[in-house]
């Protein structure tokens, strides 16, 4: 087998075998096929694509070209959830400590961001003292102490997606159907879980614009979970505007407190909800979405859920007083009124211009490596379909740089488009795809 042979394969449209694919992957991870072959090689996929058979087989590869995470000492169904990515993207802060009440045992591992938001673990780094370097021991441990655990991904975890996700992050191949679903699937399966629900963005701050291509999406990687013996769900969930009301890690992580306080924003409450509701089911915590929803809104209610995020936050070496008096979070200098370009009704948002909008105020990283700003970000004050006034904020952006807020806010006003007529933005969850 040689690399040059793969690459003319499937460069003509032909079908690669389990055995060529982990020749690939196997080869690019250790070394032995330099970043130009696996470039033209993704470029090759990009446009000739891959079928299911070739997107399991990559899947497969990728998960076991480290170490696989065993949870099999966790006691209970353990459960996981992934995001396709969006900004706002809050909800694990929030339905972990729902679910880790309910003794439903939450073991996650988590990436950083790249682009223009921080991911889950720059959000909890936003708490002094909380510590995302866990030992699979000590993940294992304290899931089974208090039920909830995320870490950061390890670097054995999946590494050849690691190393292949870079080189598509440089070479315009991302957004390719099978790339994205064996990246994430491939990630999710080494992590060890027994039930996994995928968070399947679409809109307009997604990799997937349309509704009929995150389904396409969504249906593969439950098709290749259910291939792999895991129990499978995913949601597809409106990307066309921020989620929730804050863009900005230490702000996410407040508006998370928020919800858990029974003060949460409708969109991401019901999001939160629906994927929440789908790991107790799969959990073995509830029969039914209703009778899931309903449970979990009681942990709310009689603060049980607000309670564990102090615990858990504890636990991983955080102090937990902020939990409960989230004033502890340190601020950014400038706060700073932002009003809409006229005056008439939010019709639609270029969500990840609202996202780079953060990202020019410090809150995302360009580079592994990079430092993130927790305390800059945005609130948002309106969202699509509000009537807003020009001489009314409709945000405020919070930074520690008057050129960049200057910046970040001119991004941001040109983020929104105005008309003159009220319009009904999309329900915020699109469709629900369970396991066969
Ligand atoms: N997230 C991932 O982990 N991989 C992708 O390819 C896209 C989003």
């Amino acid at each position: 087998m040689n690399m040059y042979d793969l690459i003319m394969k499937k460069r003509n449209g032909g079908i690669l075998s389990q055995a060529e694919i982990r020749y690939i992957v196997s080869g690019f991870t250790n070394g032995e096929i330099p970043d130009y072959q696996m470039s033209a090689f993704l470029m090759a996929v990009y446009f000739q694509k891959m079928n299911m058979e070739e997107t399991v087989a990559l899947t497969l590869a990728m998960a076991d070209s480290g170490e696989r995470l065993d949870l099999s000492a966790i006691e209970g169904i353990k459960v996981d959830k992934h995001s396709t990515g969006g900004v706002g993207d809050k909800t694990s802060l929030i339905l972990g400590p729902m679910l880790a009440s309910l003794g439903i045992p939450v073991a996650k591992m988590s990436g950083r961001g790249l682009g223009h938001t921080g991911g889950t673990i720059d959000k909890l780094e936003s708490i002094e003292g909380f510590c995302t370097t866990l030992s699979g021991d000590r993940l294992i441990r304290q899931v089974n102490d208090i039920k909830i655990a995320i870490a950061g991904q390890t670097a054995n975890l999946a590494p050849a997606d690691k190393k292949i996700y870079e080189l598509r992050n440089a070479t315009g191949t991302v957004d390719n159907e099978s790339l994205i679903a064996s990246s994430i699937m491939s990630k999710k399966l080494a992590s060890g879980a027994d039930v996994i629900v995928l968070d399947v963005k679409t809109g307009s701050g997604a990799f997937m614009k349309t509704p009929e291509e995150a389904e396409r999406l969504a249906r593969c990687m439950v098709s290749i979970g259910d291939m792999a013996g895991r129990k499978t769900y995913a949601v597809i969930t409106d990307m066309n505007e921020p989620l929730g009301n804050t863009v900005g890690n230490a702000l996410e992580v407040q508006e998370a407190i928020a919800v858990l306080q029974g003060k949460g924003e409708a969109r991401l409450t019901e999001v939160t909800m629906e994927l929440a509701s789908y790991m107790l089911i799969g959990g073995g915590g509830a029969a039914t979405p209703e009778e899931a929803k309903r449970m979990l809104r009681e942990t709310i209610d009689n603060g049980t859920a607000l309670d564990k995020l102090a615990e858990w936050v504890n636990a991983q070496g955080g102090n937990p007083q902020w939990i409960y008096h989230p004033e502890c979070f340190p601020k950014a200098k400038w706060e700073e009124a932002v009003y809409p370009a006229e005056t008439g009704y939010l019709t639609a948002c270029r969500t990840s211009e609202v996202g780079m909008a953060s990202y020019l105020l410090g809150g995302g990283r360009q580079k592994k490596g990079d430092t993130i700003d927790p305390t800059v970000g945005i609130r948002l004050l309106k969202h699509l379909g509000d009537a807003v006034s020009a001489d009314e904020p409709f945000a405020y952006l919070y930074g520690n740089d008057r050129q960049k807020l200057e910046e970040a806010k001119q991004r941001f006003i040109q983020a929104y488009t105005i008309t003159q007529r009220p319009m009904r933005p999309s329900p915020v969850i699109q469709t629900v795809i369970a396991p066969q």
